[in-house]
Formats: C-alpha cells, sequence, structure tokens
C-alpha cells in the first residue's frame, strides 16, 4: 500500500508530523528520499516539534548525524550526502543509536544496503507547483495515517 498527502503548505507538513508522532517508537527508521528542495528537512523539523524538542532542528548536511533529546523519544537526524562507503556509517555508529529513538534519514540508500529494515519510507516530491508526499511501510501506521487522509478529504 502506497498512501499519497497532498503537502500545500508547511501546516499540511506540520498537521502530517502531529499525526504520525504518537504512533512511533524507539527504534524506529524513516526513510526519506525525494530530490533537493523536495521537503525532507522541513518534514524532520516538523516531527521535532510534534515530539516536543525545544532546539532548533537545521539540516544536518556536513555533520551527517544531530541528535535532540528534549522531546518525548530522541530524535536522530541523519544525511547521508555525503557518504560514499558503508565503512563511513560504521564510523558514525549508526546501529548503536537507532535502538534509543527514532532515526530519520536523508539520502538514506546507502544505508539501505546494510541494512534494509526501515518503518516508513517518506518519498517527497516537488514539480515546482504542488507538492506530494508517498507514504509506505509498516501496515500498522498506513492504516492510521489512511484514517487521517479520509478524514481531511470529508
Ligand atoms: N509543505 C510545504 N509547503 C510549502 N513549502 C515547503 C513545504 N515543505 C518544504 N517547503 C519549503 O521548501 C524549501 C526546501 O525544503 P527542505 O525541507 O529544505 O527540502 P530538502 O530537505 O528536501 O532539500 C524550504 O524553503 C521549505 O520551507
Ligand atoms: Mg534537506
Amino acid at each position: 500500500m502506497t498512501l499519497t498527502f497532498e503537502l500545500d503548505s508547511l501546516e499540511d507538513t506540520a498537521a502530517f508530523a502531529r499525526k504520525l508522532q504518537p504512533l512511533l517508537k524507539r527504534g524506529d527508521v524513516i526513510c526519506l528520499s525525494g530530490d533537493l528542495g523536495s521537503g525532507k528537512t522541513t518534514f524532520v523539523q516538523a516531527l521535532g516539534q510534534a515530539l516536543g524538542i525545544q532546539e532548533d532542528i537545521d539540516s544536518p548536511s556536513f555533520v551527517m548525524l544531530k541528535e535532540y533529546h528534549s522531546g518525548r523519544l530522541p530524535l536522530y537526524h541523519l544525511d547521508l550526502y555525503r557518504i560514499r562507503e558503508p565503512h563511513e556509517l560504521m564510523d558514525l555508529g549508526l546501529f548503536d543509536i537507532i535502538e534509543n529513538g527514532v532515526t530519520a534519514i536523508e539520502w538514506p540508500q546507502i544505508a539501505e544496503q546494510l541494512f534494509p529494515y526501515q518503518t516508513l519510507s517518506l518519498h517527497f516530491e516537488y514539480d515546482g507547483e504542488s507538492r506530494k508526499l508517498k507514504v509506505q511501510g509498516e501496515e500498522e501506521y498506513l492504516v492510521i495515517l489512511k484514517e487521517y487522509i479520509q478524514n481531511k478529504e470529508i
């Protein structure tokens, strides 16, 4: 099952994050794909707010991993754009952190070779006019998110 959300405004992204937030638990991995500028980091910021994180969340591009501990669960925000070899990922200690909180990964492709496990895959699309979010992943999450789309449409 793939769910498609229209994200026409920042509020739409925030509302989606608020819906997803209560479902999340330690060990969850959310992979974020989509072109530069499609809204991946914006979603992680919205998720951080929904989790009650106090600090500002900015793009982790240059440090690859940023972590936030002031919310309901620890949030680990990764951007693997610059990683070329899987062993660089090992150096980040990814396997140790995942089980402690929620991990959101931008440019996850290199990690998928190492651990195919992911709770949710969020694919962001922006064509210059409209924004769409395609969601795949664990059924128990999708069922609840689907209800949310249906209620919105009424
Ligand atoms: N749902 C949305 N509605 C309107 N603007 C958005 C939305 N999501 C993201 N943006 C804007 O698009 C730009 C790029 O978003 P960003 O999250 O940095 O993209 P990415 O991390 O995918 O490169 C930002 O200026 C952001 O405010
Ligand atoms: Mg980004």
